[in-house]
């Protein structure tokens, strides 16, 4: 997958794409990221990329020029799926990240100031908001896009790893996981972890990824779970 970021500041990118699962998936060429700076596109000597609302009202919006221009450049008339990342998209979940994990090519623009001219509309394709709370700018909301979809490409994560996405406790969230020592200050790991049983791990595992779903997220469980009975994935399962 190649993904371009289109934005007013480059540099936040670089330590976040170049470490840890992000880092490794483009050193193997599995993820391709390329990020653009909307100013060096700008036709006006002052390099201006914002300006004042008409109708007057607060904070500067971005021009619709540079933006035009920079997305004509990077695409050079291939195609790719365009997404402007805007408290005003639809809400990121598991399940929009799996299928535009199925695209080739995303062009990300992170929306800056108080908005985005209106007519950038025209050359956007999705609108992606990150969750129901307003941050600066489309900047952070484009990295938890990019490294989101990035381990849902096949190999970027290692085989352990995504046999485990696929484990029983889909729709549910994670069960609580422990690592040596067995004991530490005091607080001892669960007994069944330790004796090699697999399927009573199995059913307390399950059990406990219950508890914590009741706990933070009931919502993510279905009405009849609620009241005691089965449980089953949501069809927008969580992992
Ligand atoms: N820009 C500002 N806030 C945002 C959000 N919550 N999601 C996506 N883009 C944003």
């Amino acid at each position: 997958m190649r993904i371009d970021i289109l934005t007013l500041f480059p540099e936040m990118f670089g330590g976040v794409f170049s470490a840890s699962m992000l880092g490794r998936a483009q050193a193997g060429g599995l993820v391709e990221i390329h990020v653009h700076n909307i100013r060096d596109y700008t036709d006006n000597k002052h390099k201006k990329a914002d300006d004042y609302p008409f109708g007057g009202g607060a904070g500067l919006i971005l021009m619709a020029q540079p933006i035009f221009d920079c997305m004509d450049a990077v695409l050079a008339g291939e195609p790719a799926r365009r997404i402007l990342l805007t408290p005003r998209g639809r809400t990121l979940n598991q399940k929009i990240a799996k299928e535009l994990s199925q695209e080739d090519r995303l062009v990300l623009l992170c929306g800056h100031y108080e908005g985005v001219d209106e007519r950038v509309m025209n050359i956007i394709d999705d609108e992606i908001s990150i969750g129901d709370y307003v941050l600066t700018g489309g900047e952070l909301p484009a990295m938890v896009l990019a490294d989101c979809l990035s381990r849902l490409i096949p190999g970027v994560l290692g085989s352990e790893e995504s046999a485990a996405d696929e484990s029983f406790s889909d729709g549910m969230l994670e069960y609580p996981q422990y690592t040596r020592p067995a004991s530490f200050r005091g607080m001892d790991v669960p007994e069944v972890l330790l004796n090699g049983h697999h399927a009573k791990i199995q059913a307390w595992r399950l059990e406990q990824a219950r508890l914590k779903t009741a706990l933070n997220r009931p919502d993510l469980l279905k009405e009849e779970t609620k009241k005691g009975e089965v449980i089953e994935a949501p069809d927008d399962a969580w992992l």
